[in-house]
């Protein structure tokens, strides 16, 4: 091939494409109503910062004197949805501290741009305190439509993004409050208060006493070290007319000392972080509800605190499930699969859905797996898997499918009960995985497991990320129910 553009290519080269972009800045520059001379000074800025254009990068011009007194130019890479979102995060960064930031949205924006975009703006925006009630340094933003805009396209976007911003949030503050105040009991109560403002949302809330006359055995073994008993919390959206139903289960350790057999500092100064996984099932749930999704959807919360008391479970105890599953206990630190063993069993026998997905904070195998953003994903069915490993990436949440191994399941063989709830035969996350198929009976191939122990949490800001917990889930399983729904 001879240097050079072929002239026979359409594609626009990288010089046209840059005067493109600039001529579409100057026509969204131009509704500032600046005169000709500041849009000539602007051009120059632009020309001499070399912007890259790549999603999240910003440069500020300062404009002392004047108004706006200063201006962001930053870059949405490719426009798709994930490059508005990192956008969006960076600016509500840049712009803390400014008591108003106004954009000047392009003319070709989409409403997936505007979803994106409010994603961005509002989660990284969100800050936990305890306590005071602080607001976010960044109070307003101005959203300015280009002429000619579908305007209630570009607001249900928004709408949609704000729906998603929320139950984030109150996935995050549960998941951030410290264990003292979070009881299983304090966890319910915040759930029940999210509940009421949605119209249509029911809850329900067993107490130890219900548990024990229905036979949730497994929660009340793993809640029994404590004097804060546990609870089990099913939320259900239940609208007019739906055909499908699905079932959340969300792993609600409201702290885990590991028990009896109790964990090091390290490992246990975090583990106030171990509801996650209810957490997101209520986020997602109530996100849904929030958006009237015409699909049934249930989320089961089991609750407990793993707690080293007089009355703790053993290792060597034998406690039987919901629904008559009997599990040896090898290890009191694998305290997460056996209230998930309950919930779930409860799910198949009692609502028979259609699925049945389960989020936890499970193992720390997981972690030491595929690392600090990206969680596994165990499924029989090829459809159910990629479904939700397309949700993940159009949410902007990292999944990875891991094995079953059918010969690894005689490693869970018990002498006096169905199955131990710990080996020693490494693989930690797929064990924990072929553990909890044993409790989805008729639903084996239409279940799906994630193992979110390490991306539930982040240890820096990072794009729409905060310090601390990051909601992780919600807005997969919100995508996700998006689509089944339709
Ligand atoms: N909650 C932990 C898993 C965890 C570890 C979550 C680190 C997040 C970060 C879980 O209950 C646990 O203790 N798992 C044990 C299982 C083992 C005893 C089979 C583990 O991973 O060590
Ligand atoms: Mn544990
Ligand atoms: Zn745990």
């Amino acid at each position: 091939m001879p240097a050079g553009k072929d002239t026979t290519d359409p594609s626009p080269s990288s010089e046209e494409l840059a005067a493109a972009r600039l001529a579409a800045v100057r026509s969204a520059l131009a509704r500032l109503k600046l005169g000709p001379a500041d849009l000539d000074d602007i051009t120059a800025f632009l020309l001499d910062v070399e912007h890259s254009g790549s999603a999240g990068t910003i440069h500020k011009l300062p404009r002392a004197g004047h108004r706006p007194d200063k201006l962001l130019f930053v870059g949405v890479g490719a426009g798709d949805e994930a490059g508005w979102r990192a956008a969006g995060a960076k600016l509500a960064r840049s712009a803390s501290g400014e008591p108003t930031l106004t954009l000047l949205l392009p003319q070709d924006v989409t409403p997936a741009a505007v979803r994106g975009l409010g994603e961005g703006l509002w989660l990284a925006s969100y800050r936990f305190r305890l306590g005071a009630d602080e607001p976010p340094e960044l109070r307003r933003v101005v959203l300015a439509s280009p002429p000619g805009a579908a305007d209630a396209d570009l607001a249900a976007a928004l709408a949609a993004a704000k729906i998603v911003a929320e139950s984030t949030r109150l996935a995050r503050d549960l998941t951030n409050m410290p264990s003292d105040e979070k009881t299983p009991a304090w966890f319910a109560k915040r759930v029940e208060k999210a509940a009421a403002g949605v119209a249509g949302l029911t809850t329900t809330v067993r107490d130890p006493k219900a548990l024990a006359e229905e036979g949730f055995n497994a929660i009340l073994a793993v809640g029994g070290g404590s004097t804060r008993g546990p609870r089990l919390v099913e939320m259900s959206w239940r609208p007019r007319g739906a055909k499908r139903h699905v079932v959340l289960v969300g792993k609600g350790i409201t702290f885990d000392t590991g028990g009896i057999c109790v964990k090091p500092l390290s490992g246990m100064k975090l583990m106030r972080k171990d509801m996650a996984g209810a957490a997101a099932v209520i986020g997602a749930t109530l996100a849904a509800a929030a958006l009237r999704l015409p699909l049934r959807i249930t989320a089961l919360a089991p609750l407990a605190e793993n707690a080293l008391g007089a009355d703790s479970f053993r290792p060597g105890d034998v406690v039987r499930h919901y629904g008559g599953i009997t599990s040896e206990i090898h290890n009191t630190d694998a305290e997460g699969r056996l209230v998930l063993g309950d919930a779930m069993a409860y799910a198949v026998r009692r609502l028979r859905p259609d699925a049945i997905i389960d989020l936890a904070t499970l193992t720390g195998a997981q972690g030491v797996a595929l690392g600090k953003r990206t969680a596994a994903l165990y499924s029989h069915s090829d459809t159910l898997a990629s479904s939700l490993a397309e949700a993940a990436a159009a949410a902007g949440e990292s999944m990875w499918r891991m094995p079953l191994h059918d010969d690894y399941f005689e490693a869970l063989g018990s002498d006096v009960a169905d199955i131990v709830n710990s080996t020693d035969v490494g693989a930690g996350s797929l064990m924990a995985a072929l553990y909890l198929r044993e409790f989805t009976g008729s639903l084996r191939e239409q279940w799906a497991h994630l193992d979110m122990s390490s991306p539930a949490w982040a240890d820096s800001a990072d794009g729409e990320l905060t310090k601390g917990a990051t909601g992780w889930g919600v807005r997969t399983l919100l995508r996700w129910l998006e689509t089944s729904a339709g």
